[in-house]
């Protein structure tokens, strides 16, 4: 029997909340998670890329089981590459995870799947995850192309990785038309296009991966919505914006997928 999978709830940041803030959010957060929440969940923040190692120095200082993550990074060590930040800098203040492939990096800064591919590798060769984010915009949903879409951008992220790579992954179903408009995919849509996911990695790799690799759902998840999202069978866990910048919030959310 394979190992069940831990839910993993991240909050991703964006460009919200300077240094000082970052560390007033962790701490809170910390306070308001019993210990033996971990036992049952994992949980990553995101800060801007200003505030890492101030929220380094507060999760080792205090032992947090937080795991740092990040919103991004180049695909390059070094070199002349004016405003970037490279992965291997992040691996060195101990960031574990990295959100890549995000649609606001996506439609904003023009990452396009290949831009993508190579940050994820880039990720991985420095043993941090990659949470590879994946999501149609409501055109493509209207027209009926949501697995199309969503498979299509999953195969491009995913060229070059292989199978033991993609266990440990984590992919982040985030339609476009759900990020920060208060409108959330019903946990029946989010199910279907998880599933849809763990096919496809069944399909590329093998059953073994397909039940290790865990997918999250993003798009306006609220503590009201979590408890159903957690319900489906392929539904590992949540990728959460707005509602994890309030700590009571997002403590709320992981409580409820530790229970779940
Ligand atoms: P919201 O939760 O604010 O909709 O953001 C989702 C998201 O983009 C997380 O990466």
């Amino acid at each position: 029997m394979p190992e069940p999978r831990r839910p993993l709830i991240s909050g991703n940041w964006k460009m919200n909340l300077n240094h000082f803030e970052a560390i007033q959010a962790v701490q809170k957060l910390h306070w308001l998670l019993p210990k033996d929440v971990y036992e049952t969940v994992d949980v990553s923040v995101h800060p801007p890329f200003t505030d890492i190692r101030s929220v380094q120095t507060v999760i080792q200082g205090d032992s947090m089981e937080l795991i740092l993550g990040a919103q991004h990074c180049h695909h390059d060590d070094s070199g002349a590459f004016t405003g970037e930040i490279s992965p291997a800098f992040l691996a060195k203040l101990d960031v574990k995870m990295v959100i890549v492939g995000h649609s606001e990096r996506r439609q904003i800064f023009g990452e396009d799947d290949a831009t993508v591919n190579v940050k994820l590798r880039a990720i991985l060769k420095h043993s941090m995850t990659p949470i590879l984010c994946v999501g149609e915009t409501l055109a493509e949903r209207e027209a009926g192309e949501t697995e199309i879409r969503v498979l299509s951008q999953l195969s491009a992220g995913l060229d070059g990785v292989k199978a033991e790579q993609a266990a440990s992954m984590v992919i982040a179903y985030e339609p476009v038309w759900a990020i920060g408009t208060g409108h959330t995919a019903t946990a029946a849509d989010a199910q279907a296009v998880c599933s849809a996911i763990r096919s496809a990695i069944a399909a590329r790799f093998d059953a073994a991966t397909a039940a290790a690799i865990r997918i999250q759902y993003g798009g306006s998840v609220k503590a009201g919505t979590t408890e159903e999202l957690m319900a489906c069978a392929d539904v590992d866990g949540a990728l959460v914006g707005g509602a994890s910048l309030d700590p009571d919030e997002f403590a709320q959310i992981i409580r409820l997928a530790a229970s779940s």
